[in-house]
């Protein structure tokens, strides 16, 4: 019998669907981009890095126990953390504010 995790057979949601703001649609640019090779946004499943789905919802970030913050997540993507690179030098601040905004949402 073959069975496939569902969520490898969802469809991708529109920006619509999501009810996303045109900042948080910019910033699902950015992160689709820049974190979704790595970061699953809609699931708690790790690829290289852990799944991101609800990561402001809860209090401290899954790995390092640090606060689910925007002060702390700009600085994870500005100077990266551990295993992962830093995305400072090719995103801007702009960028980086929509990212936030969006990773609110997940
Ligand atoms: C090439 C793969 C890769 C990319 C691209 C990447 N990450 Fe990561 N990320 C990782 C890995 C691996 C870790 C785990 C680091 C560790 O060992 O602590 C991580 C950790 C994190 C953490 C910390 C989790 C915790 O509990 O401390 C956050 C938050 C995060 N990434 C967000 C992002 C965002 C946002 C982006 C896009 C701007 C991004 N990452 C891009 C691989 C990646």
């Amino acid at each position: 019998m073959l069975v496939l995790p569902a969520c490898e057979v969802e469809r991708r949601k529109s920006d619509a669907e999501l009810d996303l703001n045109p900042q948080q649609a910019a910033g699902r640019r950015v992160y689709d981009d820049t974190c979704a090779r790595c970061h699953e946004p809609y699931s708690s499943r790790g690829k290289k890095g852990p799944g991101l789905k609800g990561v402001f919802k809860q209090q401290y970030l899954p790995l390092s126990g640090l606060p689910a913050n925007d002060e702390r997540m700009g600085e994870i993507v500005r100077n990266g953390r551990s295993k992962m690179e830093g995305f400072g030098r090719v995103l801007n601040d702009q960028q980086i504010q929509d990212l936030l905004a969006y990773m609110h949402t997940l």
